[in-house]
């Protein structure tokens, strides 16, 4: 298959394994690679000294490999409350990383060392406004988040920010993230006129995935219902599965934390406090034997019914395109 993803990032096929903060890994990203689609992961996965740099030099020796037929990318959180930013974008950037996903912030300063060697840059945009900025910061591509999608969903659906994003700038790599687990949803993207889709939640529940069987167990058995939004992670909304613990602690921030998340002196430290204990929730939930349950996932888990190697799910959702699009044409 061909589209402008599969051309500016030399892949096989038009989709992204998207970067999920303590779930993506080495063993994800490499699986994702030798199945022709470009996999990423956050740098804030890897926080220790010289982890970073080390996963680098391993993945451009596995992309110059004989299996490589894709390639791999990095997220950066471009906010100023990430203390790590512009430690890993320096790090990055003397690693030659091919391409970059950014999210929650200005992506300025990406963009600007990306393009000194030609890497390109994705921005997580939800909104026409927001993508404005990233378009007027001279960014490749947007990652088009939608509702629904796993973590800080958008507010749109894709069926409309999709083609509106497509009619504003229509020079422009378009994405689709959320939602999408199966080749009908890949197909649909496609027709809305995306270059293709980045694909979270589905790999939560992959044998790689670096996260306990009780968490990928509750991917494969939750309904779409279980979904639900919650400020109690990092201050934005968040979807996360509805287990007993989300349920006990509540989802949205009390007066006195969105007093202190909007007071101009306590802002930028109290986001920070608020970012920080919500990783720590998330770390701890990702541990098997942990009933403080927090799991991050979108309401395609709707839609995943198994546990299944990064290379059997890349290749079934690329025989479940192909299919659809066979089927389809026969309609016409
Ligand atoms: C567990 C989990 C963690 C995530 N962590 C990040 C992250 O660290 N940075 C980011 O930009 N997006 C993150 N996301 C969002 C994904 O990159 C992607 O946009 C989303 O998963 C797509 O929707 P889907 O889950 O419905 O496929 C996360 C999503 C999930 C499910």
């Amino acid at each position: 298959m061909q589209t402008k993803l599969t051309e500016v990032l030399n892949i096989d096929f038009p989709m992204i394994m998207a970067p999920m903060f303590l779930v993506s890994n080495e063993a994800m990203v490499k699986a994702g690679m030798n199945s022709g689609i470009a996999a990423t992961f956050p740098s804030l996965n890897y926080r220790n000294e010289g982890e970073l740099e080390k996963l680098l030099d391993a993945l451009n020796a596995a992309k110059e490999g004989p299996g490589a037929k894709g390639t791999y990318g990095i997220n950066l959180i471009v906010q100023k409350t990430n203390p790590l930013y512009e430690k890993h974008l320096a790090i990055c950037v003397a690693k030659k990383v091919p391409f970059y996903i950014t999210s929650l912030g200005n992506p300025k300063q990406v963009i600007e060392e990306a393009h000194k060697y030609g890497a390109k840059v994705f921005c997580d945009v939800t909104n026409i406004e927001h993508a404005q900025k990233c378009n007027d910061l001279g960014c490749d591509g947007f990652i088009a988040v939608g509702q629904g999608a796993g973590g800080h969903a958008g507010p749109n659906t894709l069926q409309v920010l999709i083609p509106s994003l497509h009619h504003h700038f229509p020079d422009k790599i378009v994405i689709a993230a959320g939602g999408i687990a199966g080749g009908e949803g890949i197909l649909s993207m496609l027709a809305l006129g995306a270059a293709g889709v980045s694909v979270g939640t589905r790999f939560i529940a992959s044998i790689e995935a670096g996260v306990s069987n009780d968490y990928k167990n509750a991917v494969v058995s939750s309904k779409m219902s279980d979904i639900v939004l919650t400020e109690k992670i990092s201050g934005t909304p968040c979807t996360i599965i509805n287990t007993p613990f989300a349920k006990k602690i509540g989802y949205r921030q009390n007066w006195m934390e969105r007093m202190l998340s909007n007071n101009s002196t306590t802002k930028k430290y109290f986001k920070m406090w608020v970012q920080l204990s919500g990783m720590k929730k998330l770390e701890k939930s990702i541990h098997p034997g942990n009933y403080q349950t927090l799991w991050c996932a979108g309401q395609s888990v709707e839609l995943i019914d198994d546990i299944a190697s990064c290379h059997e799910i890349i290749e079934r959702m690329k025989a479940e395109t192909h299919e659809g699009y066979r089927k389809l044409s026969l309609q016409f």
